[in-house]
């Protein structure tokens, strides 16, 4: 059902989408003054309870803090100075402050930011439509493009100064540009994650990226009581297959450390499988349609990046757009694709690295095993080697 009923059919800035990128742009233009409308295509409920990362860099706890939206952020959060990387039955864990001046990293899901961002713009926001489902943007090359969506079985049109995909890596807005004007860079990785949610205490303070020769795991957490665990399997892995012994045992191999250390067990709450993609497309602008997030960019998990991009990408853009209106100065969209694009490549380049070094390809040789246990190795000699990944991994490395 709609959560805002009276939806303009005109506005300066149409928004397909309402995840992080979508809510957090619309929070950032209402906030200065920019006319939008958001249209999402599923309901609240599942846009809520869609389990993604739950690594939030220091700047976009920044903007959450700006847009007043980060209010159970700094209740429920949990600061993370480090993580840990395991390898060869050992433990190196990467110090943030100390190797970047003092960063830190949040740990908070991104269904919380989002429950978040969705009930601030229900209280005091844009117009925001659920599923609403865009069929099409057409108009790109004029200055008015045009939102064609459905709701509640009804046909209905949004008339736009911009529109913005912030529709994912499925979504529709990418083809309102022409094919031959865009390229796509893309990387399909040979394996996915198999992630859960277990009601138990996360069995480590920090995060523990493991490799490990039955390939890579992972543990995360999303509170003092669940935790939060991935393990690589072949594409295609169905998740309901493997009984709950099974995955705690894979883990249990994954996360194998000389001394006492141990992997607690408990119920298993919520299980999926998700592949893993590079992808970016470019340019992220063309004629008055804006790409932002997802839609612009995938990167496997492996570097907590997802969210993170989006909301640097959704940060510039509304920036330009509160230029564009109080100057007329197009600027800062002018710019707008180049500027992300900088820092989208470098988010590639280290969710690669982390990926390539930690998990075991299928057709991984013992050659390319000895490379990665001697880039952790590396790693974990050299203050140089660790802080390069410090700084990329808490987002300062641009
Ligand atoms: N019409 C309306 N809404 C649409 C359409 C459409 N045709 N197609 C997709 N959507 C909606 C989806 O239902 C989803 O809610 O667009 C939203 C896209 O949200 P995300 O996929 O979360 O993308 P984004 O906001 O860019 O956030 C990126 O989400 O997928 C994770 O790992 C990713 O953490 C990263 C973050
Ligand atoms: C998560 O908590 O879901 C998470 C954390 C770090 C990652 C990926 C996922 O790199």
């Amino acid at each position: 059902m709609s959560e805002t009923t009276n939806i303009p059919a005109t506005t300066t800035v149409g928004i397909v989408g309402a995840g992080p990128a979508g809510l957090l742009l619309a929070r950032l233009l209402h906030q200065a003054g920019v006319d939008c409308v958001v249209l999402e295509a599923r309901d609240r409920a599942y846009v809520e309870q869609r389990q993604r990362a739950g690594v939030l860099e220091q700047s976009t706890v920044d903007v959450l803090r700006a847009t007043g939206a980060a209010a159970r952020l700094e209740r429920e959060s949990i600061v993370h100075d480090g993580i840990e990387l395991s390898w060869n039955r050992r433990r190196h864990r990467i110090d943030f402050p100390e190797l970047t001046g003092g960063s830190r990293v949040w740990v908070y899901a991104q269904t919380e930011v989002v429950k978040d961002l969705i009930a601030l713009q229900l209280v005091d926001g844009a117009p925001l439509l659920f599923e609403a489902q865009a069929t099409a943007v057409t108009g790109a090359d004029t200055d008015r493009p045009v939102i064609h969506y459905t709701h509640e079985g009804v046909a209905r049109t949004l008339s736009c100064d911009y529109v913005v995909g912030c529709d994912g890596y499925h979504g529709v807005t990418r083809n309102a540009i022409p094919a031959d004007e865009l390229t796509t860079y893309e990387r399909v990785y040979p394996y996915s994650w198999f992630g859960i949610l277990a009601d138990v205490a996360p069995s480590n303070d920090e995060l523990v990226y493991a490799h490990s020769p039955r390939g890579f795991a992972l543990l995360s957490m999303r509170s003092h009581t669940v935790s939060r665990l991935y393990l690589q399997v072949p594409n295609g892995t169905d998740p309901h297959v493997w009984s709950d012994e099974r995955i705690w045992d894979e883990l249990d191999a994954r996360f194998a450390v000389d001394g006492d250390w141990k992997l607690a067990r408990g119920p298993i709450t919520q299980r999926a499988v998700l592949p893993l993609r590079s992808s970016v497309t470019e340019p992220m602008r063309w004629g008055r349609i804006f790409l932002a997030g997802d839609a612009a960019h995938i990167v496997p998990p492996t570097g907590a990046k997802g969210l993170n991009l989006a909301a640097a990408d959704v940060t510039v853009l509304a920036r330009a757009f509160e230029q564009w209106q109080r100057t007329g100065a197009s600027a800062g969209l002018d710019d707008y694709s180049r500027h992300c694009l900088e820092r989208v490549w470098r988010a590639e380049q280290f969710s690669y690295f982390m990926t390539t070094t930690l998990h075991t390809a299928p057709e991984q040789n013992p050659f390319d095993t000895r490379l990665q246990i001697s880039q952790l190795d590396r790693i974990s000699a050299s203050p140089y080697a660790a802080a390069e990944l410090a700084l990329n991994y808490v987002g300062t490395a641009l």
